[in-house]
């Protein structure tokens, strides 16, 4: 199969860190065909790269088996850029040296740059960068000299500009350092002399030719989601081959959110349409566990899935399968492991690993990022509505919507009322599940988030921190009750995260926001069983999350209107960050 991109200008060292491939998505941005590799690879497999750009990463260069690289690439014809443990790295393996600051550095930092480079050509001596480290850089390799100190880092950049090595010790790639993007065009541009080569939309002919090649004279068949990935693949599998030649099945859980099979359903009328509504929600009747609920809709799917397999002979011989995989999908490492989790009912599907294990798979986005995915979407006129969606999950409104089985009130603590309702977080590398906190009087707080944070420091009990937006009840009166995955409870979460969506972006707010889930909590009083949650949250990857303030024209909106929804008690305001809260509350 014809790789339908070309030879990278740039790799991108995997150390280990959730930004290389923010990196790598920066200089695509620039124009610059980038790719990601583990950060061992030898320098012979990156001959011909301009540069090489070693990302961060959570270890310390002295930790036992800590990411490495191959030292022949700090002595190759190609430019290297060291970011953060890249700048250690490449500390520790020259002849420099490395060691724990005595205090860590996260977070904005003033940059003072001290002598003149190539890298900060353009820029005021004083720059507002953003740093997360410990370890420093106590003396540098011979040949280099010192560019920029922060007050806390004697070495926040340096090189050797005869051997065409550059560090920094913060993230040029994060939008907090502000003239980052100029910093990393001077690398790209005046130091290794990039020239453009790469816009995603103009390799769609590219990308049609090599599935051609990859199905040969074969039919494709689908899974579609509603997804941006899987409808684009499928969109350019049809291109390719021909409408006779793509199959597409979308199936219908009963947990989609309101209007989406009909939205489906309009933008691709040839896919077959399989409603499965009623054995979801009869294998989940009665079920409140978090984990539980997931394996039994990973149980469904995988059932469902085979018998489509089966029922249309899609594992025979004349048949491959088509996926929406994305780039960062396809790399095995530390920054991405996540999506290898989040995925894995997909892989558990014997008829897909069959198919998988035999090469008949066609991956055609699998070069591309999400963003490049929507520009190649836009170009082949996919509708705004499939496009511009936030991340869904597939267990869909399922995680979103908690349940209780028992009866309970809450209870007064110092800052506020500890709500009985466990939802899932994710503190130091491991799960909790663990009650919330409705925070008294959070309007008095310049910045309400702050103090959740440390509250979720000093109580063990709980891992999230909620406001009360509006309620129809006050706290002493709301109780916890039971309530299940319910088709009356699924509804009313699906007519407020409709109300919210609509709101939101009349108020131009989900264009700001990473991703805006609407959860339902069975907090309430009698008629008045459920309270909604508002969790919008900015993030890059969903690795991390920052809760986001509402701005109080949308969130008074929101809750006149969710208010009037039959059933809803109160409305709420999630004001954790990932860590130590997940996105979803499960
Ligand atoms: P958490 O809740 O772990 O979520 O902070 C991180 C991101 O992953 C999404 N998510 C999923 N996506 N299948 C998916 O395709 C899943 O099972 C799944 N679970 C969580 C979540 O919406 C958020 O964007």
């Amino acid at each position: 199969m014809t790789e339908p991109t070309p030879q990278p200008q740039i790799t991108v060292l995997d150390a280990g860190g959730q930004y290389c491939h923010l990196i790598a998505r920066r200089v695509r941005e620039f124009g610059i065909y980038a790719d990601v590799c583990p950060s061992d690879t030898p320098a012979a497999a990156l001959a011909g790269r301009r540069g090489i750009i070693v990302s961060g990463g959570p270890s310390s260069v002295y930790d036992p088996g800590s990411p490495s690289m191959d030292t022949a690439i700090l002595a190759s014809p190609a430019a290297v850029l060291g970011i953060c443990y890249g700048q250690q790295l490449m500390a520790h393996l020259l002849d420099g040296a490395v060691r724990p600051g005595e205090r860590g550095e996260y977070g904005l930092a003033r940059l003072e740059i001290e002598s003149p480079s190539a890298l900060f050509d353009g820029l005021e001596p004083h720059q507002q960068v953003w740093m997360s480290h410990r370890d420093v850089v106590e003396a540098v390799p011979s040949g280099f000299s010192v560019l920029a100190r922060t007050e806390t880092c004697a070495v926040a950049a340096m090189a050797d500009p005869a051997r065409r090595l550059y560090a920094v010790q913060f993230h040029p790639e994060v939008v907090h350092t502000r003239r980052g993007r100029e910093i990393l065009s001077n690398f790209l541009f005046r130091v290794c002399g990039c020239e453009k080569d790469w816009d995603p939309r103009a390799r769609i002919p590219l990308i049609e030719r090599s599935i051609r090649e990859a199905a040969g004279g074969r039919k494709v068949f689908f899974f579609v989601s509603g997804g941006v990935d899987s409808a684009v693949a499928y969109t350019l599998c049809r291109r390719a081959l021909g409408e006779g030649r793509v199959q597409g099945a979308y199936v219908d859980t009963g947990l989609m959110r309101e209007a989406e099979t009909e939205s489906v359903e309009r933008a691709f009328p040839a896919l077959g349409i399989v409603r499965e509504q009623d054995a979801f929600l009869g294998a989940l009747a009665g079920v409140s566990d978090p984990e539980r609920k997931r394996l039994i809709i990973g149980e469904m799917f995988v059932d469902v899935q085979e018998r489509i397999l089966q029922s249309g002979r899609y594992l025979e011989e004349d048949w491959i399968l088509g996926q929406g995989t994305i780039y960062p999908d396809t790399i095995e490492s530390g920054g991405t492991a996540q999506a290898d989790l989040i995925k894995t009912h997909h892989n558990r599907v014997a008829g897909i690993r069959r198919l998988i294990e035999a090469n008949r798979v066609v991956e055609p986005l699998r070069s591309l990022y999400k963003d490049e995915v929507r520009a190649v979407g836009r170009e082949l006129g996919l509708p705004g509505e499939i496009l511009d969606r936030h991340p869904f999950p597939g267990p869909g409104l399922a995680i979103r919507c908690l349940c209780s089985e028992t009866t309970a009130g809450l209870e007064r603590l110092e800052d506020g009322w500890l709500i009985p309702v466990r939802s899932v977080g994710v503190q130091g590398d491991s799960r909790s599940y663990r009650a919330a906190l409705l925070l008294d009087d959070p309007a008095t707080d310049e910045d309400p988030r702050e103090r959740a944070t440390t509250i979720i420091n000093r109580l063990t009990s709980i891992n999230r921190v909620v406001a009360m937006l509006r309620s129809h009840a006050r706290p002493e009166q709301m109780q916890v009750s039971p309530g299940g995955l319910t088709p009356d409870r699924l509804d009313r979460l699906r007519r407020a995260d409709a109300i919210v969506r609509r709101l939101s972006h009349e108020h131009g707010f989900d264009g700001k926001v990473w991703q805006f889930p609407v959860v339902l909590i069975p907090l309430g009083r009698p008629g008045q069983p459920d309270s909604v949650v508002l969790r919008p949250v900015d993030s890059v990857d969903g690795m991390t999350a920052q809760a986001v303030m509402i701005e109080a024209p949308l969130a008074d909106r929101i809750c006149s209107e969710l208010l009037e929804v039959d059933g809803v008690c109160a409305v709420l305001h999630d004001l954790t960050h990932k860590p130590p809260a997940t996105i979803e509350w499960e």
